[in-house]
Order: structure tokens, then C-alpha cells, then sequence
């Protein structure tokens, strides 16, 4: 029986490939729709860039949202210097023919969970967690409907990557970020702990390009422009592929390892707004409240998504 999920979106070349992952995988995922979110890039630029991506797919049937286009209590911090001016630079996409949904995104997940059997949809944020949390805070009833909330965000060993403390999702809406790890909803954390060893070689990039197929070359020059920076950045074989960790997680979850512990957010402090204070030698009485993963097989992983993106 496929896993119902909404993702939850900045595109973001990673965030385009994991929504290239989900739509390849019918067996193990029912896309009900997809809310994009202000992060990589503004909203009216993630909103398209969501579009642009399922066009790639051939799927202009998927239903996309606009949500949040800045953060709950803070000014919004964008990144295109990593992803370039539209957010999803590297191949020449047209603008995309299908709707943008009239609904809030907010609104889609919280019509979503109450129409939907509870326990029975997991939310997927790849991006800053300001939908989620909004959803959370204005229609408290959701929370116990969701299955389980799987997102990429948060470092512990790996430090930060937009603050030496903080991951950027978690760094842009720390107070969001507060919001879903206070939820009591049962979370699995993709942080820089895993998403760093899950590197686009130059083996690995030659491979999605071997496909053959359009969405094979896309994904290629997605993220032949996306390791441009984290090359330079951490002297890296390649960059790492953050937001397919997600999805990968919810069709082959034993590729990866983790600890179930206590994740706290920094809110306060300017220096380390948005550190994942991750107790992960359990040295505090602090209740776990997220399943914080380390470890991922990258061999395993990288054939497993070029395989499926191969089938689209
Ligand atoms: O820090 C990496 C995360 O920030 C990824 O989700 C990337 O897409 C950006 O949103
Ligand atoms: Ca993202």
C-alpha cells in the first residue's frame, strides 16, 4: 500500500530531484500534493520552480500550493548563491503551462490530514518549516492525524552550513522549527550529519546523465550547478544531495542509521538562532522526540535514485 505524503518545498535543485524521487515511486508513495514554501528562494519562485519540476516528470496533474512566503517571526534569508537567481539554475526549463492551486498551502495540509484517515499521511518539509508549523498553530487538531513528519533540517557533528552553528531550514525559521520539534508528532530528522555523505561524485552525476532520458540530463545539470558551491565550499568530491534523503528514507528506510533522541531548538540567541541541539550521547533527562539520523548507505542510496529517476 503506497505511503500518502505532501512535500513541503523551497526548489532547490536537491528539492527538485527528492520530488522527481516521490513521483517515480507509485509502489512504495501517493503524492497528494506538494506546498511550496519561502526558503531557497521567494515563494513566487518555489511556487514555479514546484511546477517546473513535476513538468519535467510529465506530471502536470500534481496538485501545488503556494504557502508561507516568509518566516514566522523573522525576516526571511534566502540562498541563491547556492542555487542561482530562479532557485533551480543549471538546464533551461520553460515556464510551466500547469495551475498553481488557489488553496493556501496551509490550508491544503490541514484539509488534507482532516480529510484523510488520521495516522494515515506523512508530511515531508524539505525546506524552512514555516507551513507546517502555521498549519500546526492555527488548526491544533492536525497533530495527532499525522503519521509521522520526515524532514531535512539540522546538524549536529556537521556543524552549520549558513551560520557555523545552524542548517539553513532550521536557521531561516527557528521559531517554526521550534513549533514541529514541540509537536509530540513522531519525526525523523535528515540532518548535514547525513546528507554530507550523500555526494554527487563525478561517477555518480555521469550516471543520472547515462540515463539517456530528459528528466536523466535535467537531474545531471541540477546538480552539476548545485555542487559548484559546496565544492568550493567543504573541498568535496561533489555536493551533497540534502532533500532526497527524505524520500529515500520512506522507500528503502534501511538504508539509513540513526538514534532516537531529544532535538531542541535554539530560538534566542543571535549566535546560535536555529542550532539542532541534538543530545545524541543522551547526557540530559531531556524525553527523545525525533529519530535523528547519522548514517546512510551512499552507494545504495545513489542506485536506488538513479534506477527510479531512470523509470520516469
Ligand atoms: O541546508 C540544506 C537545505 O537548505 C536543503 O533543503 C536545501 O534545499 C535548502 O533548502
Ligand atoms: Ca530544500
Amino acid at each position: 500500500m503506497p505511503r500518502k505524503i505532501i512535500i513541503d518545498t523551497d526548489p532547490g535543485q536537491d528539492d527538485a530531484v527528492a520530488i522527481l524521487l516521490a513521483l517515480a515511486s507509485p509502489e512504495e508513495i501517493d503524492l497528494l500534493g506538494i506546498a511550496a514554501v519561502a526558503g531557497n528562494v521567494p515563494l513566487g519562485l518555489t511556487a514555479t520552480n514546484a511546477r517546473k519540476v513535476c513538468e519535467v516528470a510529465g506530471r502536470a496533474d500534481v496538485q501545488v500550493f503556494a504557502g508561507c512566503d516568509r518566516p514566522l517571526a523573522h525576516s526571511l534569508v534566502t540562498a541563491e548563491h547556492v542555487h542561482g537567481k530562479t532557485g533551480l539554475d543549471g538546464p533551461d526549463l520553460p515556464d510551466p503551462q500547469m495551475p498553481l492551486q488557489p488553496r493556501h498551502g496551509v490550508d491544503f495540509i490541514i484539509d488534507t490530514l482532516r480529510e484523510e484517515a488520521p495516522g494515515k499521511v506523512t508530511l515531508c518539509p524539505l525546506g524552512p518549516l514555516t507551513n507546517i508549523a502555521t498549519a500546526l498553530q492555527k488548526a491544533p487538531d492536525i497533530a495527532p492525524r499525522v503519521q509521522e513528519i520526515v524532514l531535512m533540517g539540522g546538524a549536529y557533528f556537521e556543524v552549520g552550513n549558513i551560520t557555523p552553528a545552524a542548517e539553513f531550514n532550521i536557521y531561516v525559521d527557528p521559531e517554526a522549527a521550534e513549533t514541529v520539534f514541540k509537536s509530540g508528532i513522531p519525526l525523523t530528522v535528515m540532518p548535514l550529519d547525513v546528507t554530507h555523505k550523500a555526494l554527487v561524485t563525478p561517477p555518480r552525476n555521469e550516471a543520472f546523465r547515462a540515463l539517456g532520458t530528459h528528466p536523466g540530463r535535467v537531474v545531471a545539470e541540477w546538480t552539476d550547478f548545485f555542487e559548484r558551491f559546496d565544492k568550493e565550499k567543504y573541498g568535496s568530491q561533489g555536493a551533497p544531495l540534502h532533500d532526497p534523503t527524505v524520500i529515500a528514507y520512506l522507500i528503502r528506510p534501511d538504508l539509513f542509521a540513526g538514534r532516537h533522541i531529544n532535538v531542541e531548538i535554539e530560538t534566542q540567541s543571535p549566535l546560535t538562532r536555529g542550532m539542532t541541539v541534538a543530545d545524541w550521547w543522551r547526557v540530559t533527562d531531556r524525553a527523545p522526540n525525533a529519530m535523528f539520523m547519522g548514517d546512510l548507505d551512499a552507494e545504495r542510496f545513489f542506485s536506488l535514485l538513479t534506477e527510479r529517476i531512470g523509470r520516469l
